[in-house]
């Protein structure tokens, strides 16, 4: 969840050139040489730190979120705390753009101030090459592509609270055409047929596992305690040594993704088949190249194909499987060799319908006969991540909307065959306040309307165990489908490994309930003895009556007023770690409000609408 920070640093250190000339606390000789002639003459508010207590101009314009309000909602959702800084942030990006565009120009000035805000946020000025080199050019390229205003795009990237919106489009950015290029797509379809065969009897399992995020260079006995990102390497510098099987502070290392496999390998019956949600890479996200990327996405897929040989295998794409993470379009070469790379990999894990290699190859998305009358729709979440700076230009990316249109024909399909559906995905709709408002509407919109066709709704990169409401009308207690987010096998940050298995009705297809399983990595680290046990099953933990959406939609409402339920979601949020044992009221409604929500719009209602 973390990995936020360290874009927000890119945009903070980049902003910092425009403070820096105030403060001259860095080497004033580089600010005079490497500041474009037109920062000169701009406003700068004078600030001397990255004090962002400051509220922003969008809590001004926003009458529905109050003072107080905003105040929770920066504690809760650290990112809001650069608002101003990325207000700032785009104005010089503006004059840079006008002045000189190229990298080097911008490079040395945004490295320098990377440096003095990853100190002041408490990371080591070591990363901030990688940093800079990775995401800015990206950042220079999109802007040079849009006119920006700073605070609506502040405010659509999710570094300022949101404004309560209507339902329109978003169509706040100044472009410099509006010019949509048309594609002609084919939407194949196979045409498998459905035939509902001798009535079987036994319940299907499903396992689900998510955010493997491997780390080859974990080192048992290196700090865990650092001052930058992620730990446990042998070249950070820090105190308390790492446990053998893995820290919270640090991705896991390969012998433990290997006893969650074996663990899994024990269980009976074997799942009939597993969802992969995506993420295999670690967090060193400044130390990243493509090749580098490529290579531990294919040693994941490789790992879990050998590992579950004769166990079909649907994988999602994540995030972090391109590079730069978080990171991707698909209009370019390298996004295209990653979904070539992916056709390659993913063809490898389960009968892939010919007419379906079209899609991969063009924006990762799919979908499979699991079996007669039941069906995957995967799809590639990372148009709708604020964090993927390119999805900016989502307006002139037709992959966009053919995944769109994609969607929608495999569900009216899957409607006049008599399908089911489970939609798998990487980031959930509703990861608020970290996705696209527009995503969300999108995705609620389509799940409404098929609500009858979609069984399971499967999404991670949270890394932790929550779930989220489809509310058509979020301010109606009527639910049109649950998204379940699993917890990762990666611990982290702060998290206990864990997998899902749900067990679905062999007619219906409909979800009976799902059992959680964790690995205790204080407790394996301690004994040297890693065991992964059962955490919970989900109709025994939450007293549902069954796992469709009005239960959860009660479970939400029970949590109000039940604390031991509530307190039962956090433990489970992080699979037992005890990482966030404290949340009070706030925090609480907060909280309880992302289960409500599966999207910008309709978390910003729900906690406009709490009394704090
Ligand atoms: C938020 O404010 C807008 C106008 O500023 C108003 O139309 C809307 O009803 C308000 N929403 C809530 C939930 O108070
Ligand atoms: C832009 O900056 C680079 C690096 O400082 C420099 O080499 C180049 O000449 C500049 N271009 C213009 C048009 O000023
Ligand atoms: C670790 O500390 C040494 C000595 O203070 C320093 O030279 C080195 O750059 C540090 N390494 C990192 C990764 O911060
Ligand atoms: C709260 O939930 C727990 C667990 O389901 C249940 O045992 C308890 O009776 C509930 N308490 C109230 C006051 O409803
Ligand atoms: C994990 O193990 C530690 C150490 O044995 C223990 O204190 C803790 O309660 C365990 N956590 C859970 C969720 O059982």
């Amino acid at each position: 969840m973390d990995q936020q920070h360290i874009l927000i640093l890119v945009l903070a250190a980049t902003a910092m050139l425009v403070t820096y000339k105030v403060t001259n606390s860095i080497n004033p000789q580089d600010a005079d040489n490497v500041i474009p002639t037109g920062y000169k003459k701009t406003q700068s508010r004078g600030d001397n730190s990255v004090n962002t207590g400051d509220v922003c101009g969008s809590a001004a314009t926003s009458p529905n979120v109050s003072d107080n309000l905003q105040k929770i909602l920066e504690k809760k959702y650290s990112r809001f705390l650069y608002c101003h800084i990325c207000e700032e942030f785009i104005k010089l990006i503006n004059i840079h753009i006008t002045s000189n565009s190229t990298f080097q120009y911008f490079r040395a000035p945004a490295v320098v101030l990377c440096s003095r805000v990853s100190q002041l946020a408490g990371f080591g000025h070591s990363i901030c090459n990688g940093i800079i080199d990775t995401y800015g050019p990206t950042i220079l390229y999109v802007a040079d592509q849009l006119i920006l205003d700073p605070q609506t795009t502040c405010r659509e990237l999710s570094f300022c609270v949101p404004k309560l919106i209507s339902n329109q489009q978003s169509s706040k950015f100044h472009r410099f055409t509006q010019d949509k290029p048309q594609i002609q797509l084919d939407y194949p379809m196979s045409p498998e047929m459905t035939s509902k065969g001798d009535k079987p009897t036994k319940t299907l399992s499903v396992l689900q596992i998510s955010d493997i995020h491997v780390d080859k260079f974990y080192k048992p006995g290196s700090p865990s305690n650092c001052d930058i990102y992620l730990c446990c390497h042998e070249d950070v510098n820090g105190t308390k040594p790492a446990g053998y099987y893995g820290e919270y502070s640090c991705d896991l290392p390969w012998w433990t993704v290997d006893v969650l496999v074996d663990s899994i390998k024990q269980i009976e019956p074997p799942p009939d088949f597993i969802i992969y949600t995506g993420d295999s890479p670690p967090h060193d996200i400044w130390k990243e190249s493509w090749k580098g990327q490529l290579a531990t996405d294919r040693d994941v897929i490789d790992f879990l194909n050998d590992r579950f040989d004769g166990i079909n295998i649907y994988p999602t794409l994540g995030n972090h499987e391109s590079f730069p993470a978080n990171l991707y379009y698909s209009p370019l070469p390298d996004y295209q060799q990653l979904n070539r790379l992916s056709l390659h990999l993913w063809k490898k894990l389960f009968p892939l319908p010919k007419d379906q290699k079209t899609n991969i190859k063009e924006a990762a998305y799919y979908t499979a006969l699991v079996k007669p009358g039941l069906r995957i729709l995967s799809f590639n979440t990372n148009y709708g991540y604020t964090f993927n700076f390119y999805a900016l230009l989502n307006w002139k990316n037709p992959t966009r909307d053919a995944q769109r249109i994609f969607m929608e024909k495999t569900l009216a399909k899957a409607k006049t065959n008599g399908e089911k559906v489970i939609i798998i995905g990487h980031i959930p709709p509703g990861d608020v306040p970290n996705t696209f408002d527009d995503y969300g509407q999108f995705y609620t919109n389509l799940v409404t309307k098929y609500s009858d066709v979609i069984v399971l709704q499967l999404f991670g990169h949270t890394h932790s165990d929550q779930y989220e409401m489809i509310l058509p009308d979020p301010t109606e207690p009527k639910a049109s489908g649950v998204v379940f987010i699993a917890p990762s096998v990666t611990t982290f940050t702060g998290q206990n490994p864990a997998y899902r298995i749900y067990h679905l009705d062999p007619v219906t297809f409909v979800a009976v309930d799902y059992d959680q399983y964790y690995l205790n990595i204080t407790k394996a680290n301690a004994n040297h003895n890693p065991v992964v046990e059962k955490l919970y099953s989900a109709k025994e933990e939450y007293q549902l009556k069954d796992l469709g959406p009005q239960s959860f939609l009660d479970l939400s409402i029970r949590f109000r007023s039940n604390e031991t339920l509530f307190q039962r979601y956090l433990r489970n949020m992080y699979a037992g770690s005890g990482a966030n044992s404290d949340c009070d009221t706030g925090c609480k409604d907060i909280t309880i409000c992302e289960t409500l929500s599966s999207s910008v719009t309709s978390w910003l209602t729900c906690v406009s609408g709490l009394n704090l």
